[in-house]
């Protein structure tokens, strides 16, 4: 018989399967009473129960039915009387497509029991069957989906942007390099050092760190685009918001200035919430009661003030709070955080600002969003439009709860004379970047965009507070297993 997803089975569509002979498969998560067999597929965070009159069967079968063995069951699906479940499934047939041994099962994070979110990251291989984990990667597709959608919808043609590239896109040469040369004895040039010349593309190659500039020269064409791929960084920062390997969304429009591009961002953030809000109700939920647990756990002064579902309605319901970099100064330094010497790093105009300083914004001062404009040029790249006052450029950043940074973008510099000033000061060959230099001189517009980091986001939209708890196998200094 045709096996029918659970999802569907569970759903109002199910109903009228009631009464009918039908086929589940999925992994047991748990057998109570020789009888209960729940049962679950992935396809949505709810099990199915299915009972069995254990008589009927051979024990050896019964034995087979043990926490993550995969079966194969069919049999009449009949309203529930028990209270946890409104449909259930008189076992007819079952199946052991795969037997899982108690003894194997009690050394992995699949014995029935609460474990850490460390033990579950080393073994990632598995979590993917606990409900934390397939609500977290549920709603991660659902997110990637919604993005695609919303940048359909609004005209915007998706472009694959290589992932191999001789440029540093955000300066900050934080690069892995990608060689075919031999490491042990690399040929050398007369100066001594590798030469290059012989490598695969006989030049220094590296991954991408950023998209933005090959899909500037796509916008500059197609009027509208976006990049949705995979971004590395070789940047040794061990956070909770870091990984050397994240995806990045990166749209680019023609014609659009700084206050176009923070209206686009906010629609865009404001719609995936929705989206999450709106499609993902069951996970959604899950993960609102797990954040409420973990919660009631911390002392009151550490909780949040909202809770996630509230979290995502806030943001869909409220305008972010705009204001520029000097401007965001000038509250930290009039703040009592600041006077009573809260603050762990100094504030003045210049500095980069840390995470604690955007922390403050967002969660004390303004309890919102925040998109943070007009940075000073020194501590942005190399692209960003220069702004008449020459000391700062057209930059934002969008801020979030929680998270600190999670959209960075500008307008770009599209007057050919400054550009080449910046890469002289930022010592980048006007070799290296010819191509980028010479849109500048054919037809050129000014055109804006911004990166989403999407790990970050879904950070936001499960509540998990640890980046490496929403994508699959995380790489990060020191660890690229599975
Ligand atoms: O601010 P960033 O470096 O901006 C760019 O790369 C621009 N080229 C974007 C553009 O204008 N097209 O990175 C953008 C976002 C950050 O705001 C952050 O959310 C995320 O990417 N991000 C990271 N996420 C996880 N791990 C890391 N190491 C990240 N670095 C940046
Ligand atoms: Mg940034």
């Amino acid at each position: 018989m045709k096996r029918i997803k659970i999802k569907h089975v569970l759903s109002s569509d199910g109903k009228e399967l009631i009464g009918q002979r039908i086929t589940v498969k999925g992994w047991v998560r748990a057998f109570r009473s020789n009888r209960f067999i729940q049962i679950n597929d992935g396809s949505c965070l709810a099990n199915i129960q299915a009972v069995i009159d254990f008589e009927k069967y051979d024990g050896d079968i019964i034995k087979q039915i043990t926490t993550a063995a995969a079966v194969s069951v069919s049999g009449l699906l009949i309203a529930s009387i028990g209270s946890e479940q409104s449909l259930e499934l008189q076992v007819e047939e079952i199946e052991i497509l795969g037997a899982a041994h108690p003894d194997d099962v009690q050394k992995t994070i699949l014995q029935p029991k609460k474990h850490s979110l460390e033990l579950l990251r080393e073994q990632a291989h598995l979590r993917f069957r606990t409900n934390t984990f397939s609500a977290v990667f549920r709603i991660r597709h659902a997110v990637a989906y919604a993005i695609h959608h919303y940048f359909h919808s609004n005209g915007f043609f998706y472009l694959h942007t290589p992932i191999i590239t001789g440029s540093d896109a955000e300066g900050a040469g934080e690069m892995f390099r990608v060689s075919t040369l031999d490491p042990k004895s690399p040929p050398l040039n007369e100066a001594g050092e590798v030469d290059y010349k012989q490598d695969f593309f006989g030049k220094p190659v590296n991954l991408t760190v950023s998209g933005q500039l090959e899909a500037e020269l796509a916008a500059l064409a197609l009027g509208q685009v976006y990049t949705f791929g995979p971004t590395f960084r070789a940047e040794n920062s061990n956070t909770s918001r870091h990984l050397a390997e994240f995806w990045m969304i990166e749209p680019e429009v023609a014609f659009n200035d700084l206050t176009d591009n923070m209206d686009l961002t906010e629609d865009f953030l404001k719609y995936l919430c929705s989206f999450v809000v709106e499609n993902c109700k069951e996970d959604l939920s899950f993960l609102n009661l797990r954040e409420q647990q973990e919660q009631s756990q911390k002392p009151l002064n550490e909780r949040n003030e909202l809770s996630l579902v509230e979290r995502l309605t806030f943001v869909i319901e409220n305008p972010f709070k705009r204001l520029t970099y000097s401007e965001a100064i000038e509250v930290l330094l009039n703040s009592n955080h600041h006077k009573k010497k809260k603050f762990q790093y100094p504030i003045a105009w210049g500095i980069d600002l840390q995470s604690e300083h955007e922390r403050y914004l967002v969660e004390k001062e303004f309890k919102c969003p925040v998109i943070l404009s007009n940075y000073p040029a020194e501590i942005k790249a190399f692209y960003m439009r220069q702004n008449d006052d020459n000391k700062t450029v057209a930059a934002m950043d969008v801020l979030f709860p929680g998270i600190g940074e999670i959209v960075g973008g500008s307008q770009r510099e599209e007057r050919y004379d400054v550009l080449l000033e910046k890469c002289k000061a930022f010592k980048i060959p006007e070799e290296e970047l010819w191509w980028y230099l010479q849109t500048r001189k054919l037809g050129t517009v000014p055109h804006a965009g911004f990166g989403l980091g999407f790990e970050r986001m879904i950070m936001f939209v499960t509540g998990m507070t640890n980046i490496r708890d929403v994508i699959p196998f995380p790489r990060t200094p020191l660890n690229a297993s599975f």
